[in-house]
């Protein structure tokens, strides 16, 4: 399947002093380190880098002055946008930074037609529903243990 483009490899979208891209390779470094920093259980820096690999996968950050304050994963497929990851830097947060990121990513993913927007959030990840709410998504489901420690994940979801 060919790699579904919501985003322009070299396009820089400005917002509110900061800038939204597609990570370039010369970011990952930043990105694993905010990874680290912001999740107890985080990603290894080898499955980051898988995504990279992935037609699918796209790492879309929020940045200024070249040093990234936040970052989403997310999965296209067909029509349905899967977010995996989002982690904004420590000292950045309830700066509005993640709803920008997500909002520009949500809009451009309606803009382009993909019908569907899901996610699954640890149930005791109060800041990050209370995001994913405010964004438009809705709690569907409960799956139970889903994480590696046995904590229940929401699936939450948002139509277009
Ligand atoms: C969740 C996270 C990405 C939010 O990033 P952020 O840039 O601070 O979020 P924003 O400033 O855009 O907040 C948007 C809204 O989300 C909600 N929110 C964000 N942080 C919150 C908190 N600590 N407590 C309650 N609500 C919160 C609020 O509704 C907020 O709107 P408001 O500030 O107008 O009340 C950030 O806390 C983070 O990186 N956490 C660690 C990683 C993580 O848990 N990621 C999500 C799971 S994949």
């Amino acid at each position: 399947m060919s790699r579904p483009q919501l985003f322009h490899p070299h396009e820089r979208i400005p917002r509110e002093g900061y800038w939204i891209h597609l990570m370039r390779r010369e970011q990952l470094d930043q990105v694993l380190d905010l990874e680290a920093r912001a999740f107890e259980h985080p990603w290894s820096p080898e499955l980051v880098a898988r995504e990279l690999e992935q037609d699918h996968s796209m790492i879309l950050v929020i940045s200024s002055e070249d040093r990234v304050a936040g970052f989403v994963i997310a999965w296209l497929v067909v029509d349905e946008l899967h977010i995996l990851n989002v982690a904004v830097d420590p000292s950045l947060r309830r700066r509005g930074l993640a709803r920008l990121l997500l909002g520009e990513l949500l809009d451009r993913a309606q803009r382009c037609g993909m019908s569907l927007a899901t996610l699954e959030v640890r149930v005791s990840n109060e800041a990050a529903i209370r995001l994913y709410e405010g964004l438009g998504f809705r709690t569907i489901g409960l799956r139970r243990r889903y994480y590696a420690d046995g904590e229940d994940a929401l699936v939450m979801q948002r139509t277009f």
